[in-house]
């Protein structure tokens, strides 16, 4: 959570930084500050609230003088939102300037050392800690990077750091440990982000930097230090993601265009890797003699991911017969796992950097068990950390709620399933080539979902169905896991209470919920598990909700006379169906939250990239 940036170059900085943060909002939107090293010295503006009241506040940046400078936008951990809590934080000297995206773990034993040596603090937050202690350092023996060296051997957390130095107008220092910082190389002009939109529009040539690591820069030099204070030299790695990627285009949403983005994320997740009819999956080591011995696959995640993980088990297991469970990251590390060489662990994260799931991660390296990554973040911490990664292709996913990177990591999930399947032997020649050729297709499945007419009986349903107070996704078999993630759409961005249950559980205690005008989102896309579906359907009806049904073109029919609202979504093999069984939830949860007036993007509460525990 909380995204940082910052500029030494030629133009002036505050507009720069005032764009790197509108492409990092995501990240967390409840305050903004940027500050410009000027003739003035250090020049701060912050503000409560999202970064268009510091837009206005500094003119867009035109209030603010100034060729280097740092940024930041918050989601709160430390002390409420506030003006005075945001970033960025001055040292009581005044000489030292930070942003800070993390935690500082050990804060309140700092706060109270440096209080007993006379130094006052002004608001509630872990960051003001690091600048008043990189101040201290710096008034014993003014070195600016001795300090920084010094304060970061006594914080404990995590932490992306970007300092300024009032007695080094041209200087920028950045730190990092536990949270994403990238430097960006331009022409006399240099960068440090959070992440790759921030700086995309200025430039593709970066380098990661890894945990401990130091970058020191002006205008036109650089120099990047080990974790000891060794110089060393960062590989500059090209980004490949187009300008657009990161804008919202013609769209009112990103997540709108995020939806709409699926049939590219997919192929250019799937297609790559696959030739002449098989699955290859490049530099991933899953031989048929590994995968015999494994006594059980783990997949490890964090809400929607997690969700992609347990529409896994169903379809590894189906497809490899080998005992699989999914398990949310924040309970997996405290539940002493049995785990070890025996298992293999696959880790599923769009950001790549969730605290609860890369610390899972490593507790099961801790354990011995090979460790797989399914990442869309390229050079991420989990992306990092694992023996073996797969990205997926999606593109920047700049919407908080996930849509885009769902589809893929499930993508991901199939190529797997079918890679291991083969290898075992456990899914026929026949069946591997019907697979693999219908996962070619689907793509051009989920462009059909998305059609204008489907579009418009979703928006109808949204203004028919928007003033319901509860929700019950109910399905199941894959369709159930499907519910897990449409209920999760629809309460994030919309604000709608709603639940999601195997349809078969419903009347073990939660049918007494259902009253007349609840909302029933029914999807019944498992053939044969169809008329079972429809029973559960008479139940809540007869109790008096409203049944809007999914369902597959071949069923409409039957599912119609049952319903009060039809989707139809193509039949495709079972294995992908939940594909596109969750692009009509993804685009009713949309048009809900516009119908009650949401911030659709920028969900209350939440961030992208939640790097607390
Ligand atoms: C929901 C959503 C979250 C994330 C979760 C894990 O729309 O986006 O539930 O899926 O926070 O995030 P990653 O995948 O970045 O680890």
């Amino acid at each position: 959570m909380c995204g940082i940036v910052g500029y030494a170059g030629a133009k002036q900085a505050a507009p720069v930084l005032l764009d790197g943060l509108s492409k990092l909002e995501y990240r967390g939107y409840d305050s903004a500050g940027i500050c410009v090293h000027g003739e003035m010295g250090l020049q701060i503006a912050k503000a409560k609230g999202r970064l268009q009241v510091l837009i206005d506040q500094t003119q867009n940046g035109s209030n603010m003088k100034g060729v280097v400078g740092i940024g930041h936008t918050r989601w709160a951990t430390h002390g409420a939102p506030s003006d005075i809590n945001s970033h960025p934080h001055l040292s009581d000297s005044g000489k030292i300037a930070v942003v800070h995206n993390g935690i500082i773990e050990n804060e309140t034993r700092l706060r109270g050392w440096l209080e007993g040596k006379g130094v006052h603090f002004h608001s509630e937050t872990d960051t003001e800690v690091v600048a008043n202690l990189v101040g201290y350092y710096y008034a014993k023996h003014a070195d600016f990077l001795g300090a920084v060296r010094k304060a970061m051997s006594r914080i404990e957390g995590s932490y992306a750091l970007g300092i300024l130095c009032a007695d080094q107008p041209d200087t920028i220092v950045a730190v990092k440990k536990d949270s994403p910082l990238i430097f960006g190389f331009g022409e006399g002009e240099n960068y440090i982000a959070s992440d790759v939109p921030a700086i995309l529009k200025y430039t593709q040539t970066v380098a990661y930097l890894d945990d401990g690591e130091m970058v020191v820069f002006n205008a036109h030099d650089v120099a990047f230090y080990d974790q000891t204070g060794e110089p060393i030299e960062k590989k500059k790695e090209h980004i490949s993601w187009e300008l657009s990627a990161a804008e919202r285009g013609g769209f009112d949403h990103f997540m709108l265009k995020e939806i709409y983005e699926q049939p590219k994320a997919l192929r250019d997740t799937v297609s790559p890797r696959i030739r002449d009819g098989r699955v290859v999956l490049e530099g991933i080591d899953l031989s048929a003699e590994y995968l015999k011995g494994l006594r059980k696959i783990y997949l490890v995640a964090c809400g929607s991911a997690y969700y992609v993980s347990v529409l896994a088990k169903y379809t590894i297991e189906k497809a490899c017969r080998i005992p699989t469970e999914a398990v949310m990251a924040s309970e997996f590390r405290y539940s002493d796992p049995v785990i070890d060489e025996s298992n293999l662990v696959i880790i599923i994260s769009q950001s790549g950097e969730t605290a609860d799931t890369l610390a899972a991660l490593r507790e099961a390296k801790r354990l011995g068990a090979k460790t797989l990554a399914i990442v869309n973040v390229v050079g991420s911490a989990i992306a990092k950390t694992a023996d073996q990664t797969i990205y997926t292709w999606a593109g920047p996913e700049i919407a908080v709620a996930t849509t885009k990177a769902f589809t893929t990591q499930l993508a991901v999930v199939y190529l797997l399933a079918l890679q291991m399947g083969y290898a075992l032997k456990t899914i026929s020649e026949k069946d591997y080539a019907d697979h693999v050729a219908a996962l070619q297709r689907l793509p051009d499945a989920v462009s059909e979902v998305l059609s204008e007419e489907n579009i418009q009986k979703i928006q109808y349903y949204a203004s028919r169905y928007y003033g319901h107070h509860d929700a019950f996704y109910i399905g199941r078999n894959m369709d159930s896991a499907v519910c897990l993630e449409g209920s999760l759409k629809l309460k994030e961005v919309a604000y709608l209470h709603s639940e999601a249950y195997p349809a078969g559980e419903l009347k073990h205690g939660p049918i007494s919920l259902i009253e007349e005008g609840t909302l029933v989102v029914a999807l019944a896309t498992v053939k044969p598990l169809f008329d079972k579906m429809m029973a559960n359907v008479r139940e809540v009806r007869a109790r008096g909700a409203d049944v809007l049904c999914v369902t597959l073109k071949e069923m409409e029919q039957e599912a119609r006379n049952q319903s009060n609202g039809i989707i139809c979504v193509p039949t495709v093999l079972p294995m992908f169906q939940p594909s596109l069984t969750l692009i009509p939830l993804q685009i009713f949860a949309y048009y809900v939250a516009l119908n009650r007036g949401c911030d659709v993007d920028k969900p209350r509460n939440l961030a992208k990239s939640v790097t607390v525990e």
